[in-house]
């Protein structure tokens, strides 16, 4: 079991350079099997679940070719067959298999998704848009079957009860050669579903109004090869701006797209560090005392339920108390124990984080529950003058790419040791 060991108390220093987008690269790879030709996904982080969909995608006879941060997939020759449940599971977004198989073969048998650490993943917003276009679900042992009546979906209006990010994209990809027009109401508005709408429009789909919430898809016959450069991922990078603050660093954060991180910035501005947003760069640099402040998580372009932990760790170390409430996930709390062992102050009520701050952090053993978890865990060890042992980077590998590496440049004092790969310093 590897794990990270922090000698932390360093201010992090420097430059750091965010990957592609995680949650837009595991949409993108299953979008592209809609084509009649090559795609050539850019800008792709080397992180587990790519990993994972390139083995799957062969798997089922695409070609792929995948070298450091570019795959190009071909779906031409793939078949239908039935996803295994085994690797599916390790796999949390394998439910943009159920829409992009839709539109392609007219049917998906795909193993449900893991049961995320951040509680049950509900997919009944997916089922009640593939339903609305005229497909048939039976979800049995595990696995998702879904048939379309027709042999080919419908276009539906269809409203979202609750702002969904998956359903929304997955919605989408089955819509973008269903037969007729499909309006999504209601719709989430993250930079990741525009993403994916950039590529499916550039792949020959008529997609309108990805990034408000109401998309219109008129569904097409054909949809040919393309290229396209995933976005920045917005979550990385707030990551680092959070850790930049923690350590009292001065660290510019590049290759992100400023505007898709406007409410983290107002946030880290009101605690009280000093953030500068330039074209393609945000600097961030700390001080040694914050503002305690209350945070609460809501739908893109509100505060992201993905910060939401990492910036609880910062407010730790803020002057007085602080609330951070997760209007998304209501159980995604398990990193405050693990914060606790390392001296913090704080408890979960409710749907909320209460933070007593001013807490002085020391180094202890802590096992990362979650992706995101893992992300405040060690922030944390960097932040505390003590020596921290962070288990549990199964989880982390799945989210940041290259993660001692960059640490590393950044002036951390940081190593990862055990069986599994070793990370350099970045490039
Ligand atoms: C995406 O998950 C992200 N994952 C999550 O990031 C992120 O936390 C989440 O969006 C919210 O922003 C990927 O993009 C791969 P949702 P998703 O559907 O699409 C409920 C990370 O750390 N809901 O927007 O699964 C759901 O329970 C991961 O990178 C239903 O009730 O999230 C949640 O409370 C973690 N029924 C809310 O909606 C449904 O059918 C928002 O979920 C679908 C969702």
């Amino acid at each position: 079991m590897d794990k990270l060991i922090i000698n932390g108390g360093k201010p992090l220093a420097g430059t750091v350079t965010i990957s592609g987008a995680k949650n837009s690269a595991v949409a993108l790879i299953p979008a592209a099997l809609l084509a009649d030709g090559p795609v050539v996904i850019e800008n792709l982080p080397r992180i587990q679940d790519v990993d994972i969909y390139h083995e799957l995608l062969r798997e089922m006879g695409a070609d792929v070719l995948f070298e450091e941060d570019w795959m190009e997939i071909d779906g031409r020759l793939m078949k239908l067959m039935l996803m295994p449940n085994g690797r599916i599971k390790k796999l949390r977004a394998s439910y943009y298999l159920w829409g992009a198989l839709l539109a392609k073969f007219g049917e998906a048998q795909v193993g449900l998704p893991g049961g995320c650490d951040l509680g049950p993943r509900p997919v009944d917003l997916h089922i009640k848009g593939f339903e609305a276009m005229g497909a048939e679900v039976e979800n049995k042992n595990g696995v998702m079957t879904i048939r379309a009546k027709r042999g080919r979906l419908q276009g539906a209006r269809i409203y979202l009860d609750l702002v969904s990010v998956g359903a929304t994209i997955n919605i989408m990809l089955a819509a973008s050669k269903a037969d007729g027009v499909t309006i999504i109401e209601n719709a989430a508005r993250e930079p990741e579903i525009v993403d994916v709408a950039t590529l499916l429009n550039n792949m020959g789909a008529n997609i309108k109004g990805a990034g408000t919430d109401v998309i219109r898809v008129q569904g097409v016959e054909r949809l040919r090869g393309c290229r396209h450069t995933i976005i920045p991922d917005r979550i990385e990078a707030g990551t680092y701006m959070i850790a930049a603050a923690a350590t009292n660093g001065n660290v510019l954060v590049e290759n992100v797209i400023p505007k898709h991180l406007e409410s983290l910035t107002a946030k880290l501005r009101e605690i009280g560090a000093q953030v500068m947003e330039m074209d393609d760069c945000i600097q961030v640099m700390g001080r040694d005392s914050y503002r305690s402040i209350d945070v609460k998580t809501s739908p893109y372009p509100g505060f992201p339920t993905d910060l939401q932990q990492p910036i609880t760790t910062l407010l730790t170390l803020a002057k007085g108390s602080s609330i951070v409430t997760d209007n998304i996930y209501s159980s995604r709390f398990r990193h405050v124990d693990e914060l606790r062992r390392m001296g913090a102050t704080l408890k979960v009520e409710g749907r909320s984080a209460v933070i007593e701050g001013g807490s002085k952090l020391n180094g202890a053993k802590v096992v990362a529950s979650d992706l995101r978890a893992g992300a405040a865990l060690f922030i944390a060890g960097l932040a505390t003058s003590g020596t921290t042992e962070l288990e549990g980077l199964e989880h982390i590998d799945r989210g940041y790419e290259n993660l001692v590496g960059k640490l590393q440049t950044l002036g951390a004092d940081v190593i990862r040791v055990g069986l599994q790969h070793t990370e350099s310093p970045q490039r």
